[in-house]
């Protein structure tokens, strides 16, 4: 391994993923993510993006490699040091999965379930400390206006803020998001990304954030990492990836519209 990667957050090192009915959906996948770097990964539907954000966070486990965390091999770690560090990992979805009948801030709190007992986890009893970081999260995504909503009163665009609040309450090491704003409509888009960077760089939490469409991948990353059939086919900033390049890695997508609209 390289100095980079052994000083990163995280490094994936020759990661394949072979799913039980035997389908290869990432195969050989190496990157290292350093402190503070906002990374959108890119590529077509079925390339593999979710795949490897659930590799990282131990949704899925991996069939070859190494995924290393602050240098040590999750591989290693026991069942319990595995739950601890997954606390640790923030992930925001593309369907926001929060509680709909808690309020904002009750959602909020959840992520600090790992910083309290399991006697005060099971009795929803968070001290004055953790309500103050709830609070505190909910206004860098400027939501504490609604702390005492139902989440299911909120819209798409005020549920994605107060999931970037939870993650945020988690403390977390890093900040996984899979296609965070698909379900938006384009300027909310923009603005709940906007949003996601600006406190996953006020924080320096390094943030990997799987999105469809390239534009707005361009517009946010400092990196991109563009995916198809499960390799790395870029790896760089967005000023580098260049028409060819993109043609590739969503060569079939391209040729699917052309045909639909031929
Ligand atoms: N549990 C599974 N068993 C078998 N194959 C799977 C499983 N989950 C995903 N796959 C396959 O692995 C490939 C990668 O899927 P993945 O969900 O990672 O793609 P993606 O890039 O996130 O796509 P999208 O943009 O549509 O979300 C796909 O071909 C998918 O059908
Ligand atoms: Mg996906």
């Amino acid at each position: 391994m390289d100095t980079l990667s052994e000083q990163a957050l995280l490094a994936v090192q020759d990661l394949s993923k072979v799913y039980p009915n035997g389908y290869e959906a990432l195969s050989n996948v190496s990157f290292s993510v350093q402190a503070g770097e906002f990374i959108c990964i890119i590529g077509r539907s079925g390339a593999g993006k979710s795949t490897l954000l659930r590799c990282i966070n131990g949704l899925v486990p991996i069939s070859q490699g190494s995924i290393r965390v602050q240098g040590t091999n999750v591989a290693s770690l026991s069942d319990n040091q595995k739950m601890l560090l997954r606390r640790k990992i923030g992930f925001i979805f593309q369907e926001f999965n929060l509680v709909g009948r808690l309020s904002v801030f009750q959602n909020v709190l959840t992520g600090r379930l790992g910083y309290v007992n399991d006697l005060q986890a099971l009795f929803g009893y968070f001290g004055r400390e953790h309500r103050e970081k709830a609070l505190s999260c909910l206004q860098r995504v400027n939501m504490s206006h609604r702390a005492n909503y139902r989440a299911d009163n909120l819209s798409g665009g005020e549920k994605q803020r107060v999931a970037i609040a939870r993650a945020l309450a988690q403390e977390p090491l890093i900040l996984l998001a899979d296609e965070p704003v698909a379900s938006l409509d384009p300027e909310l888009s923009w603005s709940v990304m906007g949003d996601l960077r600006k406190v996953a760089k006020e924080e320096g939490v390094p943030t990997l954030v799987n999105i469809h469409d390239m534009e707005t991948a361009r517009h946010f990353a400092d990196r991109i990492i563009g995916i198809a059939g499960g390799q790395i086919l870029f790896d760089g900033t967005p000023d580098q990836l260049d028409s060819a390049t993109l043609r590739e890695i969503y060569r079939n997508e391209l040729v699917e519209t052309t045909s639909r609209y031929a």
